[in-house]
């Protein structure tokens, strides 16, 4: 595991940002799938100044989308599809034959799952993986004591994620249900980039980077992994040796 830390969340956007570039360039035809939510939004306009710059094509590679609330689509502001589109994919100019998202609003859970999972087997795979952090240790919408075995799934959102939820939806009560990649496929990834910040996260990523791997905090399942690359502000890496910390 290796942990970069930056003063800034410029800065570490900026970092992270040049290291998937990197990538991208390495491994041209790739999969990458970025998680949404706050945490990586930097780190996307940071990856499409650099394309700016003629330093990468971001049209290059192949995107799945990591996660969905069950019951709402791309026109719900808030959805993972719609942050997605207009942080990332719009701006950035991606061909819609390129990208893969989960449709929230599908009938058919089962139908759903296996169409992502084609997606990701005809491209064998994930190469390189964005992942945050939620405040339960989730990644994606592996909730703690989700199934290690999944490729995708579905599931009910645990009461934390129902508290934090809300922020996306300016105040509203968010969706109760998620699908996601599941562990196994987030596992396998070929290169996974772990990113937290801010002195609220202090007391879950201490779980997830200092304490024995559990289910109960998938996050910290990462470390079983022989590579690792966490990203963090100066902000998080401060309270992590803290008992006291800030919640917002
Ligand atoms: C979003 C996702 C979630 C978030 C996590 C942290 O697609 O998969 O697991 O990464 O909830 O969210 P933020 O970054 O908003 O703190």
């Amino acid at each position: 595991m290796i942990i970069t830390v930056e003063k800034t969340t410029e800065a570490l956007a900026k970092t992270a940002a040049g290291e998937i570039a990197t990538y991208i360039n390495a491994h041209p035809d790739a999969l990458l799938c970025l998680a949404a939510g706050d945490t990586p939004l930097r780190t996307m306009e940071a990856l499409i100044a650099l394309q700016d710059e003629g330093k990468t094509n971001l049209s290059s590679v192949y995107y799945i989308g990591l996660d969905e609330w069950r019951g709402i689509g791309y026109e719900t502001p808030g959805s993972c599809a719609q942050v997605m589109e207009d942080h990332f994919y719009g701006p950035a100019g991606i061909p819609k034959e390129r990208i893969q998202v989960w449709d929230g609003k599908a009938a058919e859970v089962e139908a759903e799952r296996q169409r992502m999972e084609q997606w990701l087997a005809a491209r064998g795979g994930i190469g390189l993986l964005l992942l945050g952090v939620g405040m339960n240790g989730h990644i994606g919408f592996n909730e703690p004591g989700s199934p290690e075995d999944a490729v995708t799934l579905r599931t009910d959102l645990d009461a934390t994620t129902l508290r934090v939820g809300p922020k996306y939806f300016g105040g509203a009560p968010c969706p109760t249900e998620g699908i996601s990649i599941g562990l196994a496929a987030l596992m396998r990834a070929q290169k996974v980039l772990l990113m937290a910040t801010g002195a609220h996260k202090a007391s879950i990523m201490r779980r997830a980077l200092m304490e024995p791997p559990t289910p109960q905090v998938p996050a910290s399942l990462l470390r079983k992994r022989e590579q690792l690359d966490v990203y963090m502000d100066e902000a998080l890496f401060e309270s992590l040796g803290k008992t006291e910390e800030a919640h917002p």
